[in-house]
């Protein structure tokens, strides 16, 4: 074998051209999927102090944000509800309202885009005036009765024309329950993206503070994966497999590219990972203190979780694509 002087892998990367012709195309915008936050009105935008450049919007607003990146081929959307506080309840009914938010946004997309493929969070955190992701019973989460809810849910997404659902709740048989729901009603292309391999993290917080659904008490522990259980992580997705999702995803995304080059490997379905907003403001605030370049942290971040496998890029990044892999 030959060594140093004959070997030197510099050479590759003489120049920028050398670099590009050996390296990997960067992750496409068709790749991503931009997680939203809706609000009810018009006229609305609102930016998300913890999240620069991303907004809570009302549907004109975000089909107005929308209609550029469309043009430019955006992979698709996922929907999340910021619901007024005092149309939560207990139970969370204002989440499958036939004319409900996001209910009435799918539709506003659909007929404005009908190309783009827009997924919605299935979960009842962001309805229930508690803000667990299921109804409590006893100060804990009733796994069970959150099953039949969360199954209305998804077929009031896909009923309004969502290209897939997308439950976020962690709670067993989700997948199973979701699934026979939109059999059972003849929504047979509806796409059941599982939040299959979702951590209990520290990560979530500026997503909280955006869509006003943190738990009022407690912590989602007892449902969502502790970072530490790998072969619980992996056992996750593919019991979700089982049950008929067909988009696995972990979530978050950075703190966990073992968990995603496992799933990738264990599965041939499609696997998605979310680039959560604690990995966004991460980066922004490195950026703020002068210790780092934005779009540089970002390209790194977004050619990372590839890398790991994911096929598909759930990320707050994908709005401003054009500044980042220009
Ligand atoms: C709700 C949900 C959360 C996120 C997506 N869906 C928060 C949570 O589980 O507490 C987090 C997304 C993000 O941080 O960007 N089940
Ligand atoms: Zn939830």
């Amino acid at each position: 074998m030959s060594a140093f002087p004959e070997v030197r892998p510099r050479r590759l990367r003489r120049t920028a051209a050398l670099r590009q012709l050996i390296g990997q195309p960067v992750p496409s915008l068709g790749k991503m999927i931009w997680p939203v936050f809706i609000v009810g009105g018009e006229n609305q935008k609102i930016e998300i102090h913890s999240m620069l450049g991303q907004f809570r919007m009302s549907a004109d607003e975000l089909c107005r944000a929308v209609a550029p990146l469309a043009t430019q081929g955006l992979g698709g959307l996922m929907l999340f509800g910021v619901l007024d506080e005092k149309l939560k309840d207990v139970a969370g009914s204002a989440a499958f309202a036939a004319d409900g938010l996001v209910q009435r946004t799918v539709k506003k997309l659909k007929a404005e885009f009908p190309q783009l493929p827009v997924f919605t969070d299935v979960c009842l955190c962001g309805y229930t005036n508690h803000g667990h992701c299921g109804p409590l019973k006893n100060g804990t989460v009733d796994n069970d009765a959150a099953l039949p809810i969360l199954g209305k849910i998804a077929l009031s997404h896909a009923a309004a024309g969502a290209d897939g659902v997308a439950p976020s709740a962690m709670m067993d048989g989700q997948v199973a329950a979701i699934r026979q729901a939109l059999e059972v009603n003849g929504f047979h292309d509806t796409i059941l993206m599982s939040y299959s391999t979702k951590f209990a993290s520290a990560l979530y917080g500026p997503f909280r503070e955006a869509a006003e659904s943190s738990p009022q008490c407690g912590d989602r522990k007892a449902y969502q994966l502790p970072p530490d259980q790998l072969q619980q992580a992996l056992r996750e997705s593919q019991i979700d497999e089982a049950e008929g999702a067909d988009i696995l995803m972990v979530k978050p995304a950075t703190f966990y590219l073992d968990v995603i080059s496992k799933v990738r490997k264990q599965s041939q379905l499609p696997l998605a990972a979310y680039n959560v907003s604690g990995e966004y403001a991460m980066l922004h605030a490195l950026a703020k203190s002068g210790g780092g370049d934005l779009t540089a942290l970002a390209r790194e971040n977004l050619i990372a979780i590839q890398r790991a496998g994911a096929d598909i890029l759930i990320t707050y990044w994908a709005n401003q694509y054009d500044q980042i892999f220009k």
